[in-house]
């Protein structure tokens, strides 16, 4: 059984993570946590509250986190993406939970958890960092509670929300870069490089939604979604970024992964919030060094159908 706290923005595929999380067996799903980012933290919290309510799962906390980045505000239009909800304009189909977050914020939630938990608990964030940040600042003593990371996030050629910046780290790069590069925690990075290869066409959505009232409605939070990716690639398609990073938490080794020296861009410059990978073969890295500190497992492969059929045979139920 795999402990997990998930930290979210819900957030279209946020929402097929957490689905997914809560229809896996191997799963201790021990909170939810939320964070700004595809939507304000009012919006992303009433989002994890409805999706765990359509999962059946009111037992599991959901505590609030940061409504803003580290350092330094990034307004982003990601109503553009993911629809003015979070949920493509369709919150509103989602059970009412009837619950409110825990008195406890995002933070003192997971350091409870973590302080209690019997074994090393695996964290998923898949939204800004901010939160995962805000932790290991306040409590490096817990750093040992933590089993891993697995990170949705980072970009290795060509970003989604800007040339070169992918969406999670773009937000709040300060505190993506305190996770990434100054801490040592056993980290699992699941790029957007790999889960555009592992995109859904709308064939998948289709097999998804007649499956059963659960991918009914989860394919009913898709459209604008669909959208954004449709005209990003040119196809009509999605790509469930979350869903990946959660299905490696579940079963350890699904994504294959390469370790690199990084570094995130904090500067302010056309790449700000970019990550910064030495590809070079660690022959030239160990020549000539490297100037990038920290390294960190990437995933850059994996059987994109076998995937695909995890993540369809899961959330059909
Ligand atoms: O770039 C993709 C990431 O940004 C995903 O987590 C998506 O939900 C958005 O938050
Ligand atoms: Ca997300």
């Amino acid at each position: 059984m795999t402990s997990l706290i998930i930290d979210t923005d819900p957030g279209v595929d946020d929402a097929f993570a957490i689905a997914l999380a809560c229809a896996s067996p191997e799963v201790d799903l021990l909170a939810v946590t939320t964070v700004f980012g595809n939507a304000a933290l009012d919006t992303t919290t009433r989002n994890a509250l409805r999706l765990l309510a359509l999962c059946g799962r009111d037992d599991v906390p959901v505590a609030r986190g940061a409504d803003r980045p580290l350092v330094h505000p990034q307004v982003h239009e990601a109503e553009l993406v993911h629809g003015n909800d979070g949920l493509s304009g369709r919150a509103h189909t989602l059970p009412d939970s009837g619950r409110s977050p825990v008195e406890s914020d995002a933070v003192g939630l997971m350091a409870a958890l973590l302080r209690d938990a019997p074994e090393p608990v695996t964290i998923v964030p898949i939204g800004p960092l901010t939160n995962i940040a805000a932790l290991l600042a306040a409590y490096p003593s817990l750093r040992s509670r933590i089993a891993r990371l697995v990170i949705m996030g980072g970009a290795l050629s060509g970003g989604n929300t800007t040339a070169v910046a992918e969406f999670n780290l773009w937000s709040d790069p300060e505190a993506a870069r305190r996770v990434l590069v100054e801490e040592r925690l056993p980290t699992l990075l699941v790029p957007t490089d790999l889960t555009f290869r592992c995109r859904v066409d709308r064939a998948w959505l289709d097999r998804l939604s007649a499956a059963g009232p659960l991918g009914a409605t989860l394919v009913g939070l898709t459209a604008d979604y669909v959208a954004h990716y449709t005209t990003f690639f040119g196809e009509e398609c999605t790509v469930l970024h979350d869903a990946i990073a959660v299905a490696e938490a579940i079963r350890p080794g699904l994504l294959r992964t390469t370790t690199y020296p990084v570094e995130v861009d904090c500067t302010f410059g056309p790449s700000r919030g970019a990550l910064v990978a030495d590809r070079r073969t660690p022959e030239i890295i160990a020549t000539f060094g490297s100037t990038l500190a920290r390294a960190v497992d990437i995933a850059t492969d994996t059987d994109v159908d076998e995937v695909r059929d995890f993540l369809l045979t899961r959330l059909a139920g």
